[in-house]
């Protein structure tokens, strides 16, 4: 089914921040499989966690205790803020979305949410109600709640819908598909105190955004405040599909016996691959390094920026979940990347996103400014102006 618009490229291999065509060409990941892989293409601790896992055991229903479950419990302690002391794994971020939903609905006993413009959360019916973009949505209501769409970061907006009637606000800190906007702590503040005096939920999603792509571990916590639910996937089964949703005790302290449930979440071989991925951000420092290269590229992105003012309007995003937003469609501009050896994506109409992995190097940021530079300038991106 043709829902994506293909890029007419074969790829063979991935490993690290590269990949390589069919005829050995290589390309520098900045798609990363729409974000999946910022530890980088097999990273070798997620690798070794799943081959071991591969000769002990596949197939195990979450009914059961095995060891990984175990070790990933206490790592998952490492990264979770100790205020959300109950977790359920999922497989993608659109299911685990659903689950954050679903509990708000069940347990508020409401059924009106609160999204964002330009928000995404995923396709699946409860989530794509959350996510704004019309052409996703069109032909596909009605939805299963009621959601209200307020613009992004409008402090007075929030202070003016967020009422009792509100089962839950469900907000990404940095806007990933919609356009890489990054919330200011003042609107993630305002989120959570109207959802305290309304007795509603405040959903963070971090599908794109945690797990250290924008420099620190959860972007949330920039803004220096506890969500109710937190919502993860993407990065952290280092490739793998996993996800998560973690919540805090006196909502875990509600969940009933059959509430949800899941045939593949949670399975051995996404344990794994989640247990690989959180030793990989522990022990080679993915947060300190995602940081440092963030830093590098935003400079990067500033200077290309400043040299070509006719097609680039700004920089977007924090840390390694970077764009340029251009003038103009930039689906033109990643054609002309991907010529170039460079993989990127769009986000929102306008903006090109970059979505590395935390090891892209010094020399991979300059050689890419350079190639954007070249990019930008090509007549087919001039043509799209
Ligand atoms: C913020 C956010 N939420 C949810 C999703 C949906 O995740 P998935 O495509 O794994 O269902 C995405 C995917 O891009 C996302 O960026």
């Amino acid at each position: 089914m043709g829902f994506y618009a293909p890029r007419n490229l074969k790829i063979v291999k991935g490993e690290g921040q590269y990949l390589w065509d069919a005829g050995g060409r290589r390309y520098l990941d900045c798609h990363t499989g729409h974000g999946v892989a910022f530890l980088g293409h097999r990273n070798p601790i997620v690798v070794e966690e799943i081959m071991n896992q591969l000769e002990k055991i596949m197939v195990l229903s979450p009914v059961f205790d095995s060891e990984v479950k175990e070790e990933v419990t206490k790592l998952l302690e490492k990264i979770l803020p100790n205020h959300l002391t109950y977790f359920y794994l999922l497989n993608s971020g659109s299911e685990a979305v659903e689950l954050s939903l679903k509990l708000a609905r069940r347990i508020t006993g409401r059924r009106r949410f609160i999204s964002f413009i330009n928000a995404f959360h995923g396709r699946t019916m409860g989530a794509l109600a959350m996510t704004w973009n019309p052409s996703y949505r069109k032909d596909y209501d009605p939805f299963p709640w009621e959601t209200g769409f307020l613009p992004y970061n409008d402090v007075e907006a929030v202070e003016r819908a967020v009422d009792d009637r509100v089962a839950a606000v469900i907000v990404e800190p940095v806007q990933g598909e919609g356009g890489l906007s990054a919330a200011t702590p003042e609107f993630l503040k305002t989120i959570r105190e109207r959802c305290d005096r309304a007795g509603a939920f405040m959903i963070i999603d971090e599908v794109q955004s945690g797990f250290g792509r924008t420099g620190v571990l959860w972007a949330y916590q920039r803004a220096g405040i506890e969500p109710d639910i937190l919502v993860a996937g993407k990065s952290m089964g280092g490739g793998f599909p996993v996800s998560m949703v973690a919540v805090r005790e006196e909502v875990g302290a509600r969940i009933e016996v059959g509430a949800h449930g899941s045939t593949h979440g949670g399975n051995p071989l996404a344990l794994a691959a989640l247990k690989g991925g959180i030793r990989a951000l522990l022990e080679d420092h993915v947060v300190k390094k995602a940081n440092e290269a963030g830093e590098l590229m935003g400079k990067m992105l500033e200077r290309v920026a400043s040299e070509n003012p006719e097609s680039v309007r700004g920089v977007r995003g924090l840390g390694l979940m970077r764009g340029l937003e251009l003038r103009c469609n930039p689906t033109p501009c990643i054609q002309e990347l991907q010529s170039r050896g460079v993989l990127a994506l769009r986000a929102g109409l306008t903006v090109l996103r970059l979505l590395p992995p935390y090891m892209i190097t010094k020399q991979d940021i300059q050689e890419l400014g350079e190639k954007l530079g070249e990019s930008l300038k090509a007549p087919a991106s001039k043509k799209a102006t």
